[in-house]
This record gives C-alpha cells, structure tokens and sequence, in this order.
C-alpha cells in the first residue's frame, strides 16, 4: 500500500471533501510500510469508537483500527476511551457502573454532531462491543486494540484473548500481525504475554517529563514481553528513537494529525502513528474522478 494512498471509496471524498488536505509532492513521504493506526477509528470524521468510525478507517484503508477497551458492570468488552461516559454520551458516571444493555441505550454520537456540525451528522450511534467490531469486520482489518482497565485481575485480558481466539484473529499472530495489543499498565502486558506470548504487545508510555527516556534496565526488561513502545508525539527525540532500534523494538507515536507531524516522527524513528486524521495521508490524485 502506498502513502500517500489511495481511498477505497470515493463516496468517501465525496462525504469529506470539505476536510481534505493535500500534502505537495515536493515534500518528503512516508515508506509503504509506515503504520497508519486509525486512532479510536476515523474520529475526525465520526464519533470515537462507533462503527461508521471504524466503516470509515476502513473506507480510508488504514493499517489498523485502534479500540480502546473497557469492561462493563455485567463484564461486557466495550468500545470506549473514557472511564466516564460524559464526554461522549447523554449518559453520566463510570462504564463500570453500568450494565452493557443499559449502555447501549445511550447516544453516543450526538456530542460529535454538536462539537463538529460542519462534519457529517451521526444519528443513534450506540456504544459498541468489541464483539460487534470484529462481527463486523472479521480479518478484512487489522485490530490495535488497548486495554483501558488494567485493573479487573486479569479478567478483560482473559476475555479479550479468548474473544480473539473464537474469531481466528490470534491464527500464526506473530507473523501476520492481525492484532496487536498495547496498554500504558505493564501488569496488564504481562498477563496477555503469559496468556499467549505469540501475541505483538506494545508499552504505551506518556512522558510527561521530556524528552522521552528510559534506561537500559527498562528498555532490557519491556524488550522481554513486548514488541515496541509507544510514545506521547511531544516528548519523541531521535536520541529516543535510536535506542528503541538498538532493542529491535516497534515505534508507534500518538497522536499525530498532519503529515509534516508523522514526516518529523519517522526522521526521529516512527514505524507507525497513530491518527484521527486518516485523509492528511491520502492522495486525491490517485482516486478516480
Ligand atoms: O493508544 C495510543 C493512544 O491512543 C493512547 O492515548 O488516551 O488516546 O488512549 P489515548
Ligand atoms: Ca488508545
């Protein structure tokens, strides 16, 4: 797949014209292989973590859809970033507090409608299961999927790699890359390495204090159960970057929205980024007119 790429539905453009930025082709580019991670799905363009999100990173070909995962009261796997459902929903208080029938009923895309109204508008999107994601979309994409609640004893990572396994999305994992699990809790990595250690782990890390920086000891010791790091996209140096290939480690930078932003993160060491954006990194003129 080439970046800048091409859109697999030009209904798309269509829909998104108004959005649409063009980087010159005197500027450098991305390689193929660049990771293009549609952050909580295509979230500029539709609500965070619904599905025409994900339709729409689908729609826009990006390497992998990112779900943020959270249990419910009744310990139902949902998609959704927040430990509250204010931001996003009619809704008030804990996901954890609420049984996943009781979530489903709420409106979840109304808060986009209102904060974006010169984007398309969304009518009764609801939350959604991780189960109703991978329903939908089977092996035609690729899952980055975090676990938001690293506190549940081991019991949504459990779930999560037994869901995965029903679906074949963990068949020869470690060469085909179907899914690749990350978290910021390296207790909640470690539980997903002991349950199936072919599985890509990525360490998130926010460094609030820059430049980015770990020791020898921690790069040594999350080289042990994980595949890469990723990292908050202010604090990345090259210094950084360097030393993740020096442990043969992935990576990925969060959360980068504009092309010349994802350029500076591959010259300091990127793989891959994570985006909301997914139409800075397409190229009008390879789409049929
Ligand atoms: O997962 C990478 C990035 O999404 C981490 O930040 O807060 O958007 O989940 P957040
Ligand atoms: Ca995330």
């Amino acid at each position: 797949m080439s970046i800048k790429r091409k859109g697999r539905l030009f209904g798309v453009f269509v829909l998104l014209t108004l959005s649409l930025k063009w980087t010159p082709f005197d500027q450098p580019t991305l390689p193929a292989d660049f990771l293009l991670i549609a952050h909580r799905g295509a979230s500029a363009y539709a609500p965070e973590h619904t599905l025409p999100s994900y339709q729409l990173a689908y729609d826009l070909e990006a390497d992998y859809i990112e779900i943020d995962l959270q249990q419910t009261q009744d310990d139902v796997l949902v998609a959704f970033h927040d430990e509250t459902i204010e931001r996003t929903t009619n809704g008030t208080g804990a996901v954890s507090d609420y049984t996943y029938e009781e979530l489903k009923a709420l409106d979840a895309g109304s808060w986009f409608n209102e904060a974006f109204p010169e984007q398309k508008q969304f009518q009764e999107e609801g939350i959604v299961r991780l189960e109703d994601i991978v329903d939908e979309f089977g092996k035609e994409v690729k899952y980055y999927i975090e676990t938001k609640q690293p506190f549940t004893d081991g019991q949504l990572e459990g779930q999560l790699v037994q869901l995965l396994e029903e679906y074949g999305l963990l068949e020869n994992v470690a060469v085909t890359r179907q899914v690749i699990l990350q978290s910021f809790s390296e207790e909640s990595l470690l539980t997903l390495h002991g349950l199936d250690p072919d599985i890509p782990l990525i360490h998130l890390y926010h460094f609030k204090k820059e430049p980015a920086e770990l020791s020898a000891d921690e790069f040594d010791r999350l080289a042990s159960y994980a595949s890469g790091i990723g990292v908050n996209q202010s604090a990345l140096t090259r210094a950084f970057g360097d030393q993740a290939a020096e442990w043969e480690l992935d990576l990925h930078v969060y959360t980068i929205n504009t092309y010349s932003e994802a350029i500076d993160a591959y010259k300091k060491g990127a793989d891959g980024v994570f985006t909301d954006n997914l139409l800075e990194f397409i190229d009008p003129l390879d789409n049929e007119l």
